[in-house]
């Protein structure tokens, strides 16, 4: 599928990689529905795309609310990424002299299963009834991570993204009749705010464990999102970008 002239919806593209692949997109030739909470994150992000002589409109509604807005302002939707994701890292019991002190809260784990992937859930599904509707090919990309291979102190997290894996794979099948494809990209770390709140002893231990030996930039993301959409064999896949790192 080609980029350019094409209208791509990105969840969470206030910052991070969201707003990377935002402005490559615009680089290429899209037009951008950007999808946020932070509305000056937002605003910025569609300045920047605007810069590049695309058009960008920004919403911060309710999901489905938000994907008739789109339609109804750009006329189509030929791509979504699926981007927006929290973290609340916490162990499962936390343990100190032997004594159990804390156990992960349920609110804790509904958070980020809420967003990460009850969210991308809902986003395929109102993505994929509007691109059937409009009737053209679709292509919808699912942000995964590394830690769906199972992180320490990730139970949450690593659950969400292990279920976004899946959820990839299953529409991959469902949706094809319908010339929409759907594919997954598990970054490593990459350098973006979300890696930036960690403690910077645990980034020093993470980089010196990635085989290439630093963390990934948010233009490499960016750079994958791009060749899914535009390579159109691409299909039910989980693109592994991390630095050769293993969990
Ligand atoms: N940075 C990494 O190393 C890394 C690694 C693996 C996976 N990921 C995944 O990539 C995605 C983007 O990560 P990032 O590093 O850019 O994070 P980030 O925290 O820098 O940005 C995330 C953006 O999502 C927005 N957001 C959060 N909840 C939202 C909601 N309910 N609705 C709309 N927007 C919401 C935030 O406001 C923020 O602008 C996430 O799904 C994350 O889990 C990141």
């Amino acid at each position: 599928m080609q980029i350019k002239g094409n209208t791509v919806l990105i969840t969470g593209a206030g910052r991070g990689l969201g707003a990377a692949m935002a402005r490559r997109f615009a680089e290429l030739g899209a037009d951008l529905a950007l999808v946020d909470l932070d509305a000056a994150g937002l605003d910025a992000v569609a300045q920047s795309c605007r810069a590049l002589g695309r058009r960008a409109e920004t919403y911060r509604a309710q999901i489905s609310a938000t994907f008739d807005r789109v339609v109804a302002d750009f006329g189509r939707l030929d791509c979504m990424i699926a981007n927006a994701g929290i973290l609340r890292d916490g162990l499962l019991v936390k343990v100190k002299d032997g004594a159990v002190v804390g156990k992960l809260p349920l609110a804790q784990w509904q958070a980020v299963i809420d967003v990460n992937l009850t969210g991308v859930f809902l986003c395929g599904r109102e993505a994929a009834e509007r691109m059937i509707k409009l009737g053209n090919p679709g292509c919808i990309i699912n942000i995964s991570s590394l830690s769906r291979a199972g992180n320490f102190g990730q139970s949450n997290y690593s659950a969400a993204k292990a279920g976004v894996s899946a959820l990839t794979v299953v529409w991959s099948k469902e949706l094809a009749r319908y010339h929409i494809r759907v594919n997954a990209i598990a970054p490593g770390f990459i350098k973006t705010e979300m890696v930036a709140s960690m403690k910077p002893e645990i980034l020093e231990k993470m980089a010196a464990g990635i085989p290439v030996q630093r963390l990934g930039e948010p233009s490499e993301i960016a750079e994958t999102a791009a060749f899914i959409v535009q390579t159109d064999y691409v299909n039910g896949r989980v693109l592994e970008i991390d630095g050769g790192q293993r969990l």
